[in-house]
């Protein structure tokens, strides 16, 4: 049996002793200039530096990263399927390349864990039109032992990594390590490609030396970088020959705690099986999130609202497991004193305030739970009143047996109720809900609330020709910023009065009075030469198409949206309004640019 925290030092070891140093776990959440809340991969930190900036720890690194997963929430409960992991890497920032690296991944599964080397397969890049095939790797790994027959060309759905919806990303060809579970093929052609689930990718050498365009295209970087990623979690149920993520000491603690209090036993049932398995990711991920540098709280927006999902979630699976919701303090406890203590002294330090958030949370949610069941209670009386008052008028009266989309939709709405609960509840009744009417009326509730949320991020409230003439120049300072450090640089937040303007944006580094004074002129120059604002519209994938931007979320490909383009400056997609020509804007003066919050800032700037 190897523990986790056996499994995180093996790793750091080997990399230190090979010149790497460990530069720690940052933040889980999002610092808000890669546009995802949460930080999904252990490169995501280190993107400047893969694509060429200079690391203050050198050339070679590695760490062990905590990563937030929650696209696949709903598949969690399965034995293999966790909102939180960590992922073990190390990193060569135009260092060492293919010859080392193979070697290393090679010597740390078969020395340090034992791998048969006549049982390891790898996987490599086929090649394609704009990179070739791989076979530089592939020959390392045959000098190193690797039977040539184990060794796989695969094509870019699987030996190529990305950070997926990102543009100006890191990438490249990777190889990928698997080793077979048992020697018992499945048939002849049991091999890495079989999905018989005999073999595990147990990590993966990414050769990052591309930068992601837009427009699915890539150009070479200068620095040809390593980026390793092995799943802690994943390799360490592999090491310990199980198949069953909750049995390794990571879990092992929360899902005997579990049972003790609910007196049932993990595996004996399905449905309590998944409801354990459900309390325990959610609440190691629920304390991880709380507990985190940056920690957030429960809330009905943005990364805290996935929080209060996470929670939310738990709670249920405690009452469907007939448990007390308090049972996920002990099961935090445990993660924070026992699990996680040494990797993340930040849990320990935080303990008290972890667990009184989660409680907070879970005394909201049953005051909701109990509001909402009366308001549940309301409708399917009223059902009741309304089939017995027709049925007495009309013996051919069919009586009414379904919650409405509706009433569903409010439930979840204003009492924070899931539909699954309310589905559960109505099937104790005999009765069932419209679920498509839910779904429904979900998806009006989203227009209106993107509607206004595009109306405030257009930073508008009441619109003056004041105000008017700020939102254009917001367009105009943004163009300019974009050409200055790049089109990944894109509106963060805006707000506009009658007196100022003050504009939000993606940007490492705290600009310069020179970098001020050339965005100033360059707003200025574009006043001067007095170029029309033209409002068009067309289809979103056209617009796009054509160089449009702007924070918009279009619902198709074939929305018609608004675009306004000032000629040879900027083209963005925006409801507007603005003033008819550049001309009409006076004098721009930056006031003041400081930091808004980590990696975005702040320019407060006036017409004069
Ligand atoms: N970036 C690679 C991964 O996350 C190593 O798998």
């Amino acid at each position: 049996m190897i523990t986790s925290k056996e499994l995180r030092e093996k790793w750091i070891k080997f990399y230190e002793e090979r010149g790497h140093v460990n530069i720690g776990a940052v933040s889980l959440i999002g610092d808000g200039t890669t546009g995802v809340m949460f930080n999904v991969a252990g490169m995501q930190p280190l993107m400047p530096y893969l694509l060429g900036k200079k690391h203050p720890a050198g050339t070679r690194l590695c760490n062990v990263q905590g990563c937030v997963r929650t696209v696949d929430i709903d598949s969690v409960g399965d034995a293999t399927h966790f909102t939180f992991f960590e992922m073990m890497g190390n990193w060569s920032l135009g260092d060492y390349f293919k010859k080392e690296k193979t070697k290393w991944s090679f010597d740390l599964l078969t020395q340090v864990f034992g791998f048969d080397k006549d049982k390891i397969c790898s996987t490599v890049f086929e090649g394609n039109d704009s990179v070739p095939r791989d076979d530089e790797t592939a020959e390392y790994l045959k000098e190193l032992g690797i039977k040539p027959e184990n060794i796989f060309y695969l094509d870019k759905s699987n030996n190529w990594w990305e950070l997926e919806g990102t543009v100006g990303t890191p990438c490249g060809p990777d190889n990928e390590w698997f080793y077979p579970r048992h020697d018992n093929p499945c048939c002849d052609k049991c091999d890495v490609n079989c999905d018989c689930g005999r073999y595990v990718e147990i990590g993966n050498d990414v050769y990052m030396q591309y930068k992601k365009l837009e427009g699915g295209k890539y150009t070479e970087l200068e620095n040809k970088n390593v980026d390793t990623g092995f799943g802690l979690d994943r390799l360490l149920l592999f090491l310990n020959g199980l198949d069953d993520g909750y049995k390794t000491d990571l879990f092992a603690g929360a899902i005997s705690h579990i049972e003790s209090v609910s007196g049932k036993e993990y595996g004996a049932n399905e449905l309590d099986t998944k409801a354990m398995r459900i309390i325990a990711d959610h609440t190691r991920t629920a304390v991880m999130l709380i507990g985190d540098r940056n920690g957030i709280t429960p809330s009905n927006t943005g990364a805290g609202y996935i929080l209060r999902r996470l929670l939310r979630r738990a709670i249920r699976y405690c009452k469907n497991l007939g448990v007390d919701a308090t049972v996920m303090c002990g099961v935090a406890k445990i993660f924070i004193e026992k699990i996680y203590d040494e990797a993340y002294p930040l849990l320990v330090e935080k303990e008290d305030y972890i667990l009184e958030e989660i409680t907070k949370e879970i005394k909201k949610f049953e005051a909701a739970l109990a509001s909402g069941m009366k308001e549940f209670d309301k409708c399917v009386t009223g059902m009741e009143r309304k089939n017995a008052f027709m049925g007495a008028k009309d013996p051919a009266y069919v009586p009414e047996t379904e919650i409405t989309g509706k009433q569903a939709f409010r439930l979840y709405d204003t009492f924070g109720f899931p539909l699954e609960l309310t589905v559960e509840l109505a099937a104790e009744r005999g009765l069932t809900v419209d679920e498509n009417g839910f779904n429904e009326a979900a998806k009006a509730h989203q227009e209106l609330s993107k509607a206004q949320a595009q109306a405030a991020k257009g930073g508008l409230t009441e619109q003056t020709e004041t105000t008017t003439k700020y939102h254009t120049a917001t367009h105009i300072m943004l163009a300019g910023l974009r050409k200055m450090f790049g089109t990944q640089t894109e509106q963060k937040g805006s707000n506009i009065t009658e007196e100022r303007l003050r504009f939000d944006f993606n940007c490492d580094h705290k600009m310069t009075a020179e970098e001020l004074k050339e965005l100033e002129n360059f707003v200025n120059e574009v006043i001067a030469k007095k170029i029309d604002v033209v409002r068009t519209e067309e289809k979103y994938c056209d617009a796009v198409k054509a160089g449009a931007y702007g924070v918009f979320n279009a619902e198709s490909e074939d929305q018609i949206v608004s675009i306004y383009t000032i000629d040879g400056v900027d083209k963005q997609i925006c409801g507007g309004p603005h003033v008819k020509n550049t001309g009409d804007l006076g004098q721009f003066v930056i006031k003041k640019e400081e930091s808004s919050s980590s990696g975005v800032r702040r320019i407060k700037a006036i017409l004069k």
